[in-house]
């Protein structure tokens, strides 16, 4: 699912180890409020959510195979984390999405996700 991520700025796919750390050996993941669909024993969809300071999460990375896109699989998936956070006591939910991702962008947009004030990163190539 990385790699169909239309990234606004090109990111390597990162190894396993990686994410698996970030996840699971950080302490940060919020288990409760991330979920994994399966289509019997293939992951069709998955959202994770991570602490962000003492009250909120953090949306790291939602996917959909391929083969289960344009269904609301993602929206259903995130409705269900959303009804968790707030289950849990969060007081938001936030995410990052690159410019470039209308479908995940359009999947927040009709969850009534806002906009905060951006945050464009610039960057000056030094040509050797
Ligand atoms: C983004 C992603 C998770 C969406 O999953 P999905 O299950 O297909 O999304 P949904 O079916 O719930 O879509 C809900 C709404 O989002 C919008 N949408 C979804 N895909 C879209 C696309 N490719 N282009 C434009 N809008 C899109 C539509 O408005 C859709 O509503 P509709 O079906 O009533 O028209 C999936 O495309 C994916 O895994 N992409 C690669 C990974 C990625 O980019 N993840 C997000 C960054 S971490």
């Amino acid at each position: 699912m990385w790699e169909d991520i239309p990234w606004a700025t090109p990111k390597p796919h990162w190894p396993y180890e990686r994410f698996r750390n970030m996840g699971f050996e950080s302490g940060q993941m919020l288990g409760d409020v991330s979920i994994v669909a399966y289509d019997g024993e293939t992951i069709a969809g998955f959202t994770m959510t991570g602490k962000r300071q003492s009250r909120d999460g953090y949306t790291w990375m939602t996917g959909v195979g391929r083969d289960y896109r344009g269904r609301g699989l993602a929206t259903a998936i995130k409705v269900e984390a959303l009804s968790r956070a707030k289950a849990n006591g969060l007081r938001a939910m936030l995410t990052t999405n690159d410019e470039p991702n209308k479908a995940m962008r359009e999947v927040n947009a009709k969850l009534g996700y806002q906009m905060l004030p951006a945050h464009v990163q610039l960057e000056k190539p030094l040509l050797h």
